[in-house]
């Protein structure tokens, strides 16, 4: 028998963003003088230990990248996205770009200073981690490309080193325990973590 399903009604928009909820990662990378500068993004994928990530062409993640291919991407939990907020209004690029100064940026050197992040030397790359994240990638650049269609944007394909994980959320040897990490996740420019577990998938580690 056919169930009397009410389907959603439906409209087209345009939002500004297309912020659909993504985990936020403090993107670490290597200034000039070899100090680290923090990033905020919430643009990225991961499949196996690639980890492609978006960046806007005028900000400093993206000029330390071509300079010196090494990251750290610091995934927060959602008890630190004041932290992470404390960083949004800032940029590591001296001077501002006109842009970025419209938009209401101004620069800050010493993004660990501003957050309160304590950082903690890495193994394989320069940049250092953020101890406070419980997740934190070491990860090398692998190719960069400004897509046609969007000249503003780069694509970042990065391949993970090493992964660092807190101690209290690890399951046995080398599995992320579900039930103790969640990501600071960016939805729509607002901050969440997550909702209540839903079910297991038939690869699930137990
Ligand atoms: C939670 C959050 C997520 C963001 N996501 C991105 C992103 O995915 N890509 C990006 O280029 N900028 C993103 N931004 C904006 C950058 O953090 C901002 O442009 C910053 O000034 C860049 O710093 P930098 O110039 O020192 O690299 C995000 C900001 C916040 C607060």
């Amino acid at each position: 028998m056919k169930q009397d399903l009410k389907l959603p009604a439906m409209k087209t928009v345009k939002p500004k963003i297309l912020y659909y909820g993504t985990p936020v990662i403090l993107l670490n990378t290597s200034n000039e003088d070899g100090t680290t500068n923090i990033t905020p993004i919430s643009s990225s994928w991961a499949l196996g230990y690639t980890v492609v990530l978006g960046l806007g062409a005028g900000g400093k993640a993206l000029e330390n990248l071509m300079r010196h291919g090494e990251c750290v991407l610091n995934l927060p939990d959602p008890s630190l996205w004041e932290q992470v907020e404390r960083l949004a209004p800032y940029t590591g690029k001296d001077p501002v770009p006109p842009f970025k100064q419209s938009m209401g940026y101004s620069y800050q050197k010493d993004k660990f200073e501003i957050s309160g992040f304590t950082p903690a030397a890495s193994v394989n790359v320069k940049p250092s981690r953020i101890l406070e994240c419980p997740l934190q990638l070491e990860a090398v650049v692998k190719h960069i490309r400004m897509p046609e269609h969007a000249p503003e944007f780069a694509v970042i394909e990065t391949e993970v080193l090493q992964v660092h994980a807190h101690e209290g959320i690890v399951l046995g040897e080398h599995h992320i325990d579900p039930a103790k990490w969640s990501p600071l996740l960016y939805n729509f420019r607002h901050y969440f973590g997550l909702g209540q577990a839903l079910g297991t998938n038939f690869r699930a580690e137990r």
